[in-house]
C-alpha cells in the first residue's frame, strides 16, 4: 500500500488540473500576445521514499495523514518561464484560480536566499470534490508551486547535484564562486526583461 493510501489518485487529478489551468492560460496568452507564459513545466508527486525521508527528518510517522497535512509538498509543480514578468504572471493566475487559496509564498526573486536561490514559491490549499484525508468532502490538498526563469533554474539544478558532493575539496570557494554566478544570472535576467520590454513597445 503507498503511503497516499486511496488519496493517490485525487493527488494526481489536483496536479492535473492545476497543470491544464497553467497550460490552458498559457495557450491564451499566446494567442493574443504571441508568446508562451512558460519554457516548461514539470510536476510530479513526491516519490514514497523522499516523502518518507522527509516525514522522519521532521519527526513525523509515516502515514497518509502525515504525508498530506505535515508535509505540504506531496503535489509539486514546477514552472519554468523565459522572464521575470511570466513569473509573477503564472503566479497571478494560480493565486485567482476558483477552489485554490494560498496559504503560503515566498519570494525569493526579490529576496535571494543568502546562497543565490532564487525562485518564487506558493504552497497552494486546492479544494476537489472528491474527500481528503481528514474526511472531509469537498476534500483539500496542499500543492508546492516553484516558478523560476531558465536561468534560475539553470543555476537550482548546479547547486542542488554540488550539495550531496561531500568531498569538495574546497567549499568556501564553492560557495562564493556559486553565489557570485547567481548574482550574474540575475542580473542577465532583468537585462533580458528589459530587452523584451522595449522589443515589445517598438
Ligand atoms: P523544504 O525545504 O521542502 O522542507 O521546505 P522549506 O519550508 O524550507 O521551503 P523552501 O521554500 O525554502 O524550499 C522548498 C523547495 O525549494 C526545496 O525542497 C527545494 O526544491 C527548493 N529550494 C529551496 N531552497 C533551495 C536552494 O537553496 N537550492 C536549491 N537547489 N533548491 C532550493
Ligand atoms: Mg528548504
Amino acid at each position: 500500500m503507498s503511503i497516499y493510501e486511496n488519496y493517490y489518485d485525487t493527488m494526481n487529478s489536483v496536479m492535473h488540473t492545476l497543470v491544464r489551468a497553467v497550460e490552458e492560460n498559457s495557450r491564451r496568452h499566446e494567442s493574443a500576445c504571441g508568446a508562451k507564459l512558460f519554457e516548461h513545466l514539470r510536476f510530479r508527486i513526491k516519490d514514497e521514499a523522499s516523502m518518507r525521508e522527509k516525514l522522519a527528518r521532521n519527526g513525523k510517522q509515516a502515514n497518509a495523514y502525515h504525508a498530506l497535512r505535515a508535509v505540504t509538498d506531496s503535489i509539486g509543480l514546477r514552472i519554468v518561464c523565459l522572464f521575470i514578468d511570466d513569473v509573477y504572471e503564472n503566479a497571478a493566475l494560480l493565486r485567482n484560480l476558483p477552489g485554490c487559496t494560498v496559504v503560503k509564498e515566498k519570494d525569493y526573486i526579490q529576496n535571494a536566499k543568502p546562497n543565490g536561490y532564487r525562485s518564487y514559491h506558493m504552497i497552494l490549499d486546492v479544494e476537489t470534490d472528491a474527500p481528503d484525508v481528514d474526511g472531509n468532502t469537498p476534500g483539500h490538498y496542499f500543492v508546492e508551486v516553484q516558478l523560476r526563469t531558465i536561468a534560475m533554474d539553470t543555476w537550482a539544478a548546479l547547486e542542488h547535484e554540488m550539495k550531496y558532493k561531500k568531498t569538495i575539496a574546497n567549499p568556501e570557494l564553492i560557495v562564493s564562486e556559486l553565489r557570485r554566478c547567481a548574482n550574474e544570472l540575475a542580473a542577465c535576467d532583468v537585462s533580458m526583461q528589459t530587452l523584451r520590454n522595449i522589443i515589445r513597445d517598438s
